[in-house]
């Protein structure tokens, strides 16, 4: 089968487009024939080696297929199940190994691109707005790079929960689709201060929360934009890592609480994973929440889909098609 393979980290010319064999399923495992994979920012991460892995790797953490063979003692799927999945590597493939407990069932009418679109990026909106900040009506959220694959879900369900959002983009083209997923207010955050617009925008008060996937380059005014016990949910960081920290500076700048969570403990086990992917799947048949494909590569192309990535020039969800 073909996948892409990293021998060495680095920069985007790394990704090599190879002819690898078939992996066969172990017990508790099954065998998905890859219809869609999702692109994401982690894929980044391990191309670099911001986040190690041992090397050579096939890359990838999400993809959407039908199940092709499973390995012994598997009970949760069976062959010709379409399912979906994240958060296990080596999804930039045709086909994929998986722990069965990691597949969720998708439904007839989702079509692969949205599932494999929602299992990584609407998860972790999912997790980071009822679990780990639960928003409730009234409160304000901050959420930066609005219009982006995690942004877009964010907005729409923070929506959805009766927050009232803020978001931040890099483009005018950004700031429409971020109004249109909901956003009560949008700041370009590269032609503004963002942090005295949402000043202005809270009449002084702040937001009580920041979902903040950019890192370096936002993170000192996130926590300056939080009013008193806010929190700042730092999940990612586009821009790069945040150096460093010292705790006394939440109680100096208001009682403030900082969490750096990762999807992973937020699916711990197979009810979590379900019941999370259940709520999404039905937001979305029900059209209260939409998902955006910006584009489709082909696997080989991955390269490129990683370039735009990371040149801000996506916006919502890209895939890879096998
Ligand atoms: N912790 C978790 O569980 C978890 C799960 C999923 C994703 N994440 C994190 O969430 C972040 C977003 O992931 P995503 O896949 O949805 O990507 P994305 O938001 O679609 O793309 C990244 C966006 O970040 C913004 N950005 C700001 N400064 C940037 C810079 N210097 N370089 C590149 N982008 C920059 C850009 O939006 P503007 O042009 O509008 O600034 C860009 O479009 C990533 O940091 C990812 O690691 C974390």
């Amino acid at each position: 089968m073909k996948a892409i393979r990293v021998h060495d980290c680095g920069g985007p010319e790394v990704l090599k487009y190879e002819e690898i064999p078939v992996p066969e399923p172990k017990t508790g495992e099954a065998r998905i024939r890859i219809e869609a994979i999702g692109l994401n920012f982690i894929d980044v991460y391990h191309r670099t080696g911001l986040y190690p892995l041992n090397r050579p790797f096939t890359l990838g953490m999400e993809a959407a297929g039908v199940v092709d063979l499973t390995g012994g003692g598997v009970s949760e799927v069976k062959p010709g199940d379409r399912v979906a999945y994240a958060m296990v590597p080596e999804a930039y493939a045709e086909y994929a190994v998986v722990p069965a407990q990691r597949l969720v069932p998708v439904p007839d009418r989702i079509e692969a691109k949205t599932a494999a679109a929602i299992m990584l990026q609407g998860m972790t909106a999912h997790y980071l707005t009822r679990s780990t900040y639960p928003l409730k009506a009234g409160d304000t959220a901050l959420v930066h790079a609005a219009a982006g694959g995690a942004g877009l879900l964010l907005v729409q369900i923070a929506k959805m929960l009766g927050a009232r959002v803020i978001g931040t983009v890099s483009t005018e083209l950004k700031a429409e689709l971020a109004r249109q997923a909901g956003a009560d207010e949008v700041i370009l955050y590269t032609q503004r201060d963002f942090l005295a617009e949402v000043k202005r925008i809270t009449d002084g008060k702040g937001v009580h929360v920041v979902y903040d996937s950019v890192g370096v380059s936002t993170f000192d005014k996130s926590l300056d934009c939080l009013r008193p016990r806010g929190f700042l949910v730092l999940f990612g960081q586009s821009s790069g890592p945040v150096a460093p920290f010292d705790p006394g500076k939440l109680a100096a700048k208001g009682s403030l609480f900082l969490t750096r969570p990762s999807l992973a403990h937020y699916t711990l086990d197979r009810a979590e994973l379900l019941q999370r992917a259940d709520d999404l799947f039905g937001w979305i048949q029900s059209g209260k929440v939409k998902v955006r494909i910006d584009r489709s590569f082909p696997l080989k192309d991955a390269a490129d889909a990683q370039r735009e990535l990371e040149g801000r020039r996506t916006t919502g969800k890209v895939v890879l098609v096998p």
